[in-house]
């Protein structure tokens, strides 16, 4: 049995009505498809409220953690609301993003920045904004910031970015802790990135050290050795530059279940690992423990999400695949075509007949490598038939795009059987409206 929301496929609400239908929240995807057209990306408050629940409770007994939401994961104005209702902060890392939380109403000193080349612009407004923690990533970031800190007139607190050359077994393209990565400062270059702030920023204040090691993540140990190197370096640091430094954020990267062989550890397991780390550590070198941030993307948004697409054609290739096409694909959900993420995937509404059949879903973009589920067993898929791909709730509207010109689906939020739009579907108006016409 799942423990936690991560260890789970589908919404924890999802079950089969006794119309033989798919429902979420009590609202029955067929009928959610027909209300709002497809495709239609669906999240679930109660997931999403069950799982922010969860971290809180996995990390209470740490009563210095910071819950940082990584907005990349699924920034939309409403998300931001809920998550922040349920205690959480936000790391940002674009000025897209500072300004989704800012219109959410939201104030910025709950967010932490991030980002390996923060533009000019994006200081400013994220300063103007006071921003909580920026987290400094390289020698051009302290320039611009502490110049920028200057000119409002005020002291920035910051965090320092390292690589902790810690590897994870993910994706090679979503693994970020190990030595050779774009992110961050390399441990040798610390003593002189803290003598630059101390002899020439003034309005820079650290605080303390970042790290983040990878995202999809099953393992335990990696955050428990990320742990131990943060602390380290924290003493190390304070011990040669007298200073008092007392925070560490540990990033994100707990994985979900996007199909059965996926085992992730529960966030209880991942919270446990984390916190015995920082008690195991913090006694080996001697040092107060520090306040903690922690910032989860994936494993909060990603299983509360689901799109619905509708099926259309069909090709069976002779003595071969059969494909099945979608009203979507790549454009709104690049991750199979990006990282060959699998994905699963069941028929929404009722069939009359149990018999099952292995096709591969493709999308709708004009690219062979547009195919969304390679090789799935799906009850009897026809033409009109409703899709319902499960865990697409993290990283596929934020990496959407207008490939082919396509529009970018809505997306709604269900919750004790009411369905609200949060995103509404784009128009043809909207996609031309910046073009320039002679
Ligand atoms: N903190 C930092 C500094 C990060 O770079 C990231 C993710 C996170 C937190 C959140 O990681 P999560 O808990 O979501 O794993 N587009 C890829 C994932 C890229 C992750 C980038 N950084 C995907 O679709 O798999």
């Amino acid at each position: 049995m799942p423990k936690t929301v991560n260890q789970n496929i589908k919404p924890i609400t999802t079950k089969r009505n006794n119309l033989g239908n798919l429902e979420i929240s009590g609202c029955d995807l067929t009928d959610i498809a027909k209300k709002y057209g497809t495709p239609l990306y669906v999240m679930d408050e109660v997931t999403l409220r069950q799982v922010a629940r969860e971290y809180k409770n996995a990390f209470s007994s740490y009563k210095k953690t910071n819950m940082m939401f990584a907005s990349k994961a699924l920034m939309t104005s409403r998300i931001a609301q809920i998550l922040f209702e349920e205690g959480f902060g936000f790391d940002v890392v674009s000025g897209g993003e500072i300004y989704t939380v800012h219109h959410a109403g939201i104030d910025l000193s709950h967010a932490t920045f991030n980002g390996n080349n923060k533009t000019k612009d994006e200081i400013e407004t994220a300063l103007k904004l006071n921003i909580g923690r920026v987290s400094v990533d390289n020698f051009l970031e302290i320039k611009m910031l502490d110049e920028e800190a200057k000119k409002q007139n005020k002291v920035q607190k910051i965090l320092l970015r390292i690589t902790p050359g810690i590897e994870c077994h993910t994706h090679k393209y979503i693994q970020t802790g190990h030595l050779d990565s774009k992110f961050g400062f390399d441990l040798t270059q610390i003593d002189d990135v803290i003598n630059l702030i101390k002899n020439e920023c003034s309005n820079l204040e650290i605080k303390g050290l970042h790290a983040h090691i990878g995202s999809q993540i099953f393992e335990t140990r990696v955050y428990y050795d990320e742990i131990g190197v943060l602390i380290k370096e924290l003493k190390r640091i304070n011990t040669t530059h007298n200073l008092n430094l007392n925070e560490i954020n540990a990033g994100g990267g707990l994985g979900i279940t996007y199909v059965g062989s996926d085992c992730p550890p529960s966030i209880d397991t991942i919270a446990n690992v984390i916190i015995t780390s920082i008690k195991d550590h913090c006694e080996k070198f001697e040092i107060e423990e520090p306040v903690l941030y922690i910032e989860p993307g994936r494993s909060i948004v990603g299983t509360a999400g689901v799109t619905l697409y509708t099926i259309g054609s069909f090709k069976q290739v002779p003595n071969g695949r059969k494909y099945i096409a979608v009203d979507g694909g790549m454009a709104d959900n690049p991750r199979p075509s990006m990282y060959e993420a699998k994905y699963y995937a069941e028929i929404a509404n009722f069939k009359n007949t149990k018999d099952t059949e292995k096709v591969t879903v493709a999308g709708r973009f004009c690219e062979s490598g547009d195919i969304l589920i390679k090789d799935i067993d799906l009850n009897s898929p026809e033409t009109g038939d409703i899709l319902c791909v499960y865990n697409t709730g993290a990283y596929g509207y934020s990496m959407s795009s207008n490939y082919n010109r396509v529009l970018k689906p809505a997306m709604i939020l269900v919750n004790n059987s009411q369905s609200d739009i949060i995103i509404k579907r784009e128009t043809y108006e909207q996609l031309v409206q910046n073009d320039v016409l002679n």
